[in-house]
């Protein structure tokens, strides 16, 4: 006999961008096709997606393209049932606080996208409303799971550095603006409109902080400057509308152990590096390059000594000298991996860090940098 845990997961406002992909495609879906979560040879987590959103003709095209049995537009119903224990929320950011509200007072499992909020004040009542419901939580911190990061994070564990000095994080690529013929935006316009809950400061630096956080240690004080490059863009019906929030964000932040973290988020620049997000970590013993699967690597040993000679063509070619770590696993998608350990957690009890408390500490990082941007000076965490 083998031991099932079922579980039934409201799954709201999934169909947009990250839910329909990373959500239910990448996870939840691929967990139903690969027979759950093992968890021993007897024992076993599966899943049982119920799509809820406003739109039923939108929700039953996705249930029908992928499978799922169960849809509806009554939330409330959706929330009655004892059989559904976790309700997920990746619908845009100002609407979350609502839908946590009645999933907490229902007594379901909460699981939803970053922000979790835009203000500290905001994530930090929806984390104590489910601690007060007795209910579990968590907050989506996916980049903790990408192949890079991991790589990273067994150098660091392995001392391959030396002593970190310091981090240069870029992340960004060229979201179009929609005015020009065939190049459509290829994100929601609400995140150009903060009174929407856009703006890639409060995005990113969410991301910024529990990664920071959890690979080089504890945020002491940031000095942040956030800008707004491009003034209009054309929205999903073609019309144009003025851009409220930020496009791009210039973060600095030093850390308790000394160690300087930059961060460049821009949905405003083009990309000339090996992917949307690179990350340099500098050490005295050894420097890294990260990027979304790999990580390169460059030792002391091998440290070219460069001079500066603008009148001579550069003989040391600087992309060279660097290796590639080879990967160690089969890594699996970082958002399904973090559903499977919330799915333990429920199921199991087993421990889970990244509840909402954990993800107000984001939206805190966020509003400390907006704070810093607008009075133009270093504001401690
Ligand atoms: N973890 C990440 O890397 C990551 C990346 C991008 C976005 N996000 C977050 O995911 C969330 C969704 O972003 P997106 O890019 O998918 O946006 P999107 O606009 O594509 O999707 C938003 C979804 O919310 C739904 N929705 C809006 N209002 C609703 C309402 N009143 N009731 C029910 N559903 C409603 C929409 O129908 C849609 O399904 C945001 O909070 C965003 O910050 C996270």
């Amino acid at each position: 006999m083998i031991k099932e845990h079922k579980l039934g997961i409201i799954m709201n406002g999934v169909t947009g961008r990250m839910g329909t992909n990373q959500h239910l495609i990448r996870s939840i879906c691929a967990i139903r096709d690969q027979g759950g979560v093992q968890v021993s040879p007897d024992e076993v987590i599966t899943v049982d997606p119920i799509l809820t959103g406003r739109n039923e003709n939108k929700l039953r095209a996705l249930a029908e393209r992928t499978g799922v049995k169960h849809f509806t537009t009554k939330l409330d119903e959706a929330l009655a049932d004892p059989a559904n224990q976790i309700f997920f929320d990746a619908s845009s950011t100002l609407h979350r606080s609502r839908f946590v509200e009645m999933a907490a007072k229902a007594g379901k499992a909460v699981y939803c996208e970053k922000p979790t909020a835009v203000t500290t004040d905001e994530a930090l009542r929806l984390a104590r409303l489910c601690e007060e419901a007795g209910v579990k939580n968590g907050a989506v911190q996916d980049k903790l799971w990408l192949p890079g990061i991991r790589k990273l994070k067994t150098l660091i564990k392995q001392g391959f550095f030396g002593e970190i000095l310091s981090v240069r994080g870029e992340f960004g690529y060229w979201v179009f603006t929609g005015h020009d013929e065939d190049q459509p935006a290829q994100r929601p316009s609400w995140n150009y409109r903060k009174e929407d809950g856009g703006g890639i400061m409060i995005d990113m630096l969410c991301h910024w902080r529990y990664l920071v956080d959890d690979v080089f240690g504890p945020i002491k004080s940031i000095s942040c400057h956030a800008a707004t490059h491009i003034s209009e863009r054309v929205d999903e019906n073609g019309k144009s509308f003025p851009c409220t929030a930020d496009d791009a964000c210039y973060a600095t932040m030093q850390l308790e152990n000394g160690v300087i973290c930059q961060f460049n988020s821009s949905w405003t620049v083009r990309v000339r590096r090996d992917d949307l997000f690179v990350m340099q970590v500098d050490g005295s013993k050894g420097s890294a390059m990260v990027n979304l699967r790999g990580c390169r690597t460059q030792g002391l040993g091998v440290t070219p000594k460069p001079v500066w000679n603008p009148d001579m063509e550069q003989a040391i070619n600087f992309y060279e000298g660097w290796s590639e770590m080879p990967d160690a696993t089969t890594y699996d998608n970082a958002f399904k991996i973090q559903w499977e350990l919330f799915l333990r957690h429920v199921a199991l009890d087993e421990p889970f860090p990244y509840d909402l408390r954990s993800g107000a500490r984001g939206v805190e990082l966020a509003e400390l940098g907006l704070q810093s941007s607008e009075q133009r000076k270093w504001v401690d965490v």
